[in-house]
């Protein structure tokens, strides 16, 4: 049995193949990013003409690596939200159309499912229910993952997501798009403790976040700064910045815990989904975290941390395998949330 999976849903045009044991034959990702650089960012009508231009070809690749035809596929998978619009339409009848000419399943996948599910790719022992937090370009939630389809939201952000707030900080900072990896970078060089940030949200009861206040901060320091501000500067002003996302967000995963350990006694595992895992300070915080409340961590590898269609191919089989395909009529859903 082969699965092939589609996601738009982005900036990133991806095709995947997946077979009956969860084995990824094939995963293509191509990158808009030289599309959105000049703008800073993505813009949404671009990104879903370079989807339309570039996602046959991008399919036919994923097939021809994994060493199959159309006639070989058992189903089609696609993100069919949350996301942008344009790209999302143009994964979602991609799939319709692939699905209706072979007489095959077609499955509708949340794409943050496609993330939560991202780590059992390479991590066979990984089992429901997991604590799992999700922190991407457009989302930053903390969920119970009960199983396919089933996930219990203990807190999300109030304002921005913490990507969104690392991109906003690297543009203040004139440091790249798209900003996390050149924040990160930046920070490398820099000394965490030199400015005072602030720490929203922390020691709430609650499980939600705010970034907006912390990126406000940035931008007052950097202000401060005025027109002479060094690399020096923008590198320690990062270093704080990383450190104060990383220390709200212990802070938050920690009370998460909690209530986790009550809900779910015999939950094992916390899984970290999205781009912003892709940052080591923040997995190493997690990692910790983990280790210190005896649960295992688990993390997509590094290629399937960012947007790509593994996962959801991933997901469109284990929800084929569970009789949750989707039918025809499935309309693409600019939001979706992952919890009822
Ligand atoms: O999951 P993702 O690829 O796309 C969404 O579904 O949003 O996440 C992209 C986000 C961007 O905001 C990007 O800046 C952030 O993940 N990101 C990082 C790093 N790599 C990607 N943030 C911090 N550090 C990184 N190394
Ligand atoms: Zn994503």
């Amino acid at each position: 049995m082969f699965v092939l999976g589609i996601e738009s849903s982005c900036d990133e045009t991806a095709a995947a193949v997946i077979d009956e044991g969860g084995k990824l034959l094939s995963s293509v990702v191509w990158t808009q990013l030289e599309e959105h650089k000049r703008f800073g960012g993505v813009v949404p009508e671009i990104a879903a003409r370079a989807h339309l231009e570039k996602l046959d070809e991008i399919v036919k690749k994923a097939l021809s690596d994994a060493n199959i035809g159309f006639e070989d596929l058992s189903a089609v998978a696609v993100a069919g939200g949350p996301g942008l619009i344009g790209g999302v339409i143009v994964g979602v009848m991609t799939a319709k159309a692939i699905a209706a000419v072979l007489n095959i399943p077609f499955i509708a996948v949340n794409h943050l499912e496609g993330h939560a599910l991202a780590s059992f790719i390479d991590n066979p022992d990984l089992t429901f229910p997991f604590l799992l937090m999700l922190t991407s370009g457009g989302h930053c939630q903390i969920l119970e993952a009960l199983g396919i389809g089933k996930y219990k939201l203990l807190g999300k952000t109030i304002d921005d997501s913490a990507g969104e707030a690392f991109d906003k900080v690297a543009k203040m900072l004139d440091l790249g798009y798209p900003g996390g990896p050149y924040v990160e970078k930046a920070a490398a060089f820099g000394d965490k403790k030199r400015f005072s940030l602030p720490r929203p949200m922390k020691g709430k009861p609650n499980c939600d976040f705010s970034f907006s206040g912390l990126k406000t901060a940035v931008l007052r320091i950097r202000d401060n700064l005025g027109e002479n501000i060094t690399l020096q500067d923008k590198q320690d002003l990062s270093a704080c910045f990383q450190e104060a996302v990383a220390d709200v967000m212990e802070n938050r995963l920690l009370r998460a815990v909690d209530i986790f350990k009550e809900d779910c006694p015999n939950g094992r595992y916390l899984v970290v989904a999205g781009g912003v895992a892709a940052n080591q300070t923040i997995r190493q915080m997690i990692v910790n975290v983990a280790n210190e409340q005896g649960l295992k961590p688990a993390f997509p590898p590094l290629s399937l941390c960012t947007d790509n269609a593994g996962m959801i191919a991933y997901t469109g089989l284990k929800r084929l395998q569970a009789g949750m395909q989707s039918s025809l009529d499935f309309r693409p859903r600019p939001r979706w949330a992952l919890y009822d």
